[in-house]
């Protein structure tokens, strides 16, 4: 198929653009796969309440059938009908961050078709703050299954043209918002078990988080009935802890993070090889075999420009990656986590 490419604003860039939406939402009400910007990386977007079109998706990205995907809605109330249970801390938790970048874990009720929680008992929900996003919702009136809009195991898209490099062809259209502000994937916490727990960092803080709910538990946890009420998605097939594979969110070229980056860079260049560099120095020039990249001192300009900083890497050709080590403080948590599932071998 040829993958049509949608203006989402107006030429003026800052009006909507209301026939391509209404374009999109057509083609997601027909069952089609539509990629579109949200204010984290874009998304792959599908009917999340049609099976075959969620099926798409799978098939598009060759994402594995036990990987669940997450359902994107227009307001708070659709997503209490995609749930069974909506505590306390659902309410204060979307009162503080909806829309935005953090994705909610919690029992699923039957509106929500098997194979967008990947057979689990347990779905993702979160209200996108992007105008296009909400837009698109807004016009097609049903929930949006969307991952991001990438093949499986690679870079998210922060632009249409990341999407194009990993998709064309294989997907019905992407609706192009330029560059998406937040440049990472949102925070994804668990409601599901007896505390909260955070699946996934990402752009919404763990103290942000603990400054609505209290406290909360970290990693992938016990999946359900191994001990007690878990928050896990366990149910025929689906990963005890979704979204925790070692590797992920990777370049092409290996990458290292390393604490004397100067040094790795200069010994990778005497091997031979084209490098690119993720540092926070500033002036390092571009010479023979060296495409260094002067990245941002805060977490937040940091994530907004790492996935575009690494696809530029990867259409530039390098051969090796080397990124400075950042601190290990709990804001930059959602960067160091993604940083390194890029580094972890896919052997491993
Ligand atoms: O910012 C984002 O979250 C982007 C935009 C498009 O919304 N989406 C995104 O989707 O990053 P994806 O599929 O690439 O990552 C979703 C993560 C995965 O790690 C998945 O395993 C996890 O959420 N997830 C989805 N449903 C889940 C569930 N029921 N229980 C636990 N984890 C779940
Ligand atoms: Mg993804």
């Amino acid at each position: 198929m040829k993958t049509k490419i949608l203006a989402a604003f107006d030429a003026d860039g800052t009006s909507l653009n209301s026939a391509a939406i209404a374009r999109a939402a057509a083609l997601l009400l027909a069952g089609r796969l539509v990629a579109f910007p949200t204010e984290t990386v874009y998304g792959l977007g599908a009917d999340a309440l049609s099976p075959d079109a969620v099926a798409r998706i799978f098939g598009a990205k060759g994402r594995p059938a036990n990987n669940p995907v997450i359902v994107h809605v227009a307001d708070v109330g659709a997503a209490r009908a995609l749930t069974t249970d909506w505590p306390d801390s659902a309410d204060r938790l979307a009162a503080a961050f909806w829309p935005g970048p953090l994705t909610l874990v919690l029992p699923k009720s039957e509106l929500v078709p098997e194979i967008v929680t990947a057979g689990g008992h347990t779905v993702a929900v979160r209200i996108p703050a992007h105008p296009v996003a909400l837009a698109l919702l807004r016009k097609a009136g049903v929930p949006i299954a969307a991952p991001s809009a990438n093949r499986s195991m690679l870079l998210s898209p922060t632009t249409a043209e990341h999407v194009l490099a990993s998709l064309a062809g294989r997907i019905d259209a992407v609706l192009d918002g330029g560059s998406t502000p937040g440049g990472i994937e949102s925070t994804v916490i668990s409601l599901a078990g007896e505390r909260p727990r955070l699946l996934r960092p990402g752009l919404i803080t763990p103290a942000q988080i603990e400054g609505i709910v209290g406290p909360i538990e970290r990693g992938p946890g016990h999946p359900e009935g191994t001990r007690g009420r878990g928050s896990g998605n366990a149910g025929a097939g689906a990963l005890p802890a979704p979204g925790m594979l070692a590797r992920h969110y990777s370049p092409r070229a290996p990458l290292e993070v390393s604490a004397e980056g100067e040094e790795r860079v200069r010994i990778l260049l005497a091997e031979g090889h084209r490098v690119g560099w993720l540092t926070r120095a500033a002036g390092v020039a571009r010479r023979d075999r060296l495409v260094p990249t002067e990245m941002p001192e805060d977490p937040e300009g940091y994530a907004s420009q790492l996935y575009a900083a690494l696809h530029a890497l990867d259409a530039a050709g390098v051969t090796r990656i080397v990124v400075d080590a950042l601190p290990s403080t709990d804001d930059w948590l959602a960067l160091s986590d993604r940083l390194r599932r890029a580094s972890t071998p896919s052997t491993e």
